[in-house]
């Protein structure tokens, strides 16, 4: 975990004219079309993906968007718009597992892992452009990787539905990046819709759309981005991932997703102490997204507020993946008028979401702010998310 702020979090993102005109600047030509993916919040449904389990992410209305033109070369030139590496040349053919550097792994990690299924990649030219803002919990990554893959899977043809793209972005992850993530972020990614939040079965993949929307019930769906930047290829991810794998086999079962709540008790007698409250996190956490589920159908978002204080309750004391700053983001938006707020994301820094009143929007965003200054913790960046399409071709 480190404390510093990403450069150009959260850049202004350029329409599809300017990023094809900036796209023949630096590569010559045009390039052959721009694809769309964007981030994800997850409304609820934490560490359990991993586990077989329930989650109820939803696309946001931040995007990577990739143009892209294919080489007739196996060569794969990469810029972006954050700066920082300037043009990145690499070979297709030297495509090694963790070889990658910065953000070109994630359109590298796509390339490879399509590669992996045998597909015919070509060598392409790349320039991306996000507003997903880094580091933040809101799967940046994911979404350049789904953007890439949209892409590549029209350009060559392949005829990849969601699901195997889903896997294909997962392999990049696990494999590519280094980082032993699930399928949601990817599948809020490839399978979002405005309006809705995706409901999904990590066993299956079977996903059905949850009509969510904030407004109609006078709410609104605060992101506080605590500027503590994390990453999923460090320790913490994956000691969480193999307490859930240990909790799994000591208890007999396939996955953590065929543990009920009712057979926590008996749990316990068997789990050493810490990886207990691991099981009992994710156990709780799947239990919470199937009554999340059940009252956004019945009663709309404003009856979920519990729900979400409750899951990041869970997640600060039994799974222990939150921080000061996660904590205040959401004790404060709290006491200052949210309905209900957790840590969103895979934890150890990233964002909080705040389901808030429209009318205490500005309370909300003041409280914090002010409570963050006072705590000596970097100014947190506050903005709205609605739920927004999934990836697609934008020219
Ligand atoms: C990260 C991972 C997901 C999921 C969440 C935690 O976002 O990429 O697969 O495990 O953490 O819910």
């Amino acid at each position: 975990m480190s404390h510093k702020s990403e450069p150009l979090a959260t850049p202004v993102q350029a329409g599809t004219s300017d990023l094809a005109a900036r796209f023949t600047r630096e590569f010559g030509g045009r390039p052959d079309g721009i694809w769309q993916a964007p981030g994800r919040v997850n409304l609820i449904g934490e560490h359990t993906d991993y586990n077989e389990g329930y989650v109820l992410p939803f696309a946001i209305d931040r995007t990577a968007r990739v143009a892209v033109a294919v080489r007739p070369d196996a060569t794969v030139r990469l810029l972006s718009t954050y700066g920082g590496q300037g043009t990145v040349s690499a070979s297709l053919d030297g495509l090694q597992p963790r070889s990658a550097k910065g953000w070109t792994k994630y359109p590298l990690g796509a390339m490879w892992a399509l590669r992996e299924r045998g597909i015919d990649v070509p060598g392409i030219d790349l320039l991306l452009d996000s507003n997903v803002p880094l580091g933040a919990g809101l799967s940046s990554s994911h979404a350049i990787e789904c953007a890439v893959i949209t892409a590549l899977n029209e350009l060559t043809g392949a005829g990849l539905q969601a699901q195997e793209m889903v896997l294909a972005t997962q392999q990049a992850e696990n494999d590519f990046v280094g980082a032993p993530t699930g399928i949601m972020d990817q599948s809020a990614s490839l399978r979002g819709a405005r309006g809705h939040a995706v409901f999904l079965d990590c066993r299956d993949q079977n996903a059905s759309l949850v009509p969510f929307e904030t407004e109609p019930a006078g709410l609104v769906l605060l992101v506080i981005d605590t500027k503590v930047s994390h990453s999923h290829a460090d320790g913490g991810y994956a000691s969480r991932r193999a307490s859930c794998e240990l909790g799994a086999e000591v208890l007999g079962v396939k996955a953590l997703r065929d543990v009920q709540v009712g057979g926590l008790e008996e749990a316990s007698g068997l789990l050493d102490e810490v990886t207990f409250r691991r099981v009992r996190h994710v156990v709780t956490e799947n239990d919470r997204v199937l009554q999340t589920v059940e009252l956004l159908a019945d009663r709309g978002p404003s009856a979920i507020g519990h729900l979400l204080d409750a899951s990041h309750a869970s997640m600060r004391d039994d799974f222990e993946i939150s921080c000061p700053e996660l904590d205040l983001a959401v004790e404060t938006s709290r006491a200052a008028g949210a309905i209900g707020a957790r840590m969103t994301g895979g934890g150890f820094g990233g964002a909080a979401i705040a389901l808030t009143p429209a009318g205490e929007e500005q309370k909300v965003r003041n409280a914090v702010a002010k409570a963050f200054a006072k705590a000596g913790f970097a100014a947190p960046d506050i903005f709205t998310v609605s739920p927004a399409d999934g990836a697609m071709r934008i020219a």
